[in-house]
């Protein structure tokens, strides 16, 4: 019963198409919840993670882009670090990336807070 993530154009995102299109360890940006810029984590060539990232800086509120060379995201706007996990390791954001739970559901990617 969850929402199904979407992709940039709107729509349903297949689970095995994405994970033959990337890489295990990479952190991909989808719609979730209400819309929000979500990653989704490809844990393996053969599972996404059970855990996503909500995508918005708990600064103040900019979207954070992936740094797959350097293992963290990080926030274009005041310089605020997050690890692969979205735990928090530098300032100024407050607070960790909010997660949600992730789970494929019939070849979809399924979200659920
Ligand atoms: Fe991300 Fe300020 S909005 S560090």
């Amino acid at each position: 019963g969850g929402v199904k993530a979407k992709d940039a154009l709107g729509n349903d995102i297949s689970v095995s198409n994405f994970l033959e299109t990337h890489n295990p360890g990479d952190r991909v940006l989808a719609q979730g919840l209400k819309g929000d810029p979500t990653y989704i984590v490809v844990e393996s060539k053969e599972a996404i993670g059970d855990y996503g990232m909500n995508a918005v800086c708990t600064h103040l509120g900019c979207v954070v882009p992936w740094n797959a060379a350097e293992n963290k995201f990080k926030c274009p706007c005041h310089g605020s670090q997050y690890d692969e996990t979205g735990k928090v390791v530098r300032g100024p954001a407050p607070l960790s990336l909010a997660l949600v739970h992730v789970k494929p559901e019939d070849d979809k990617i399924s979200i659920t807070p």
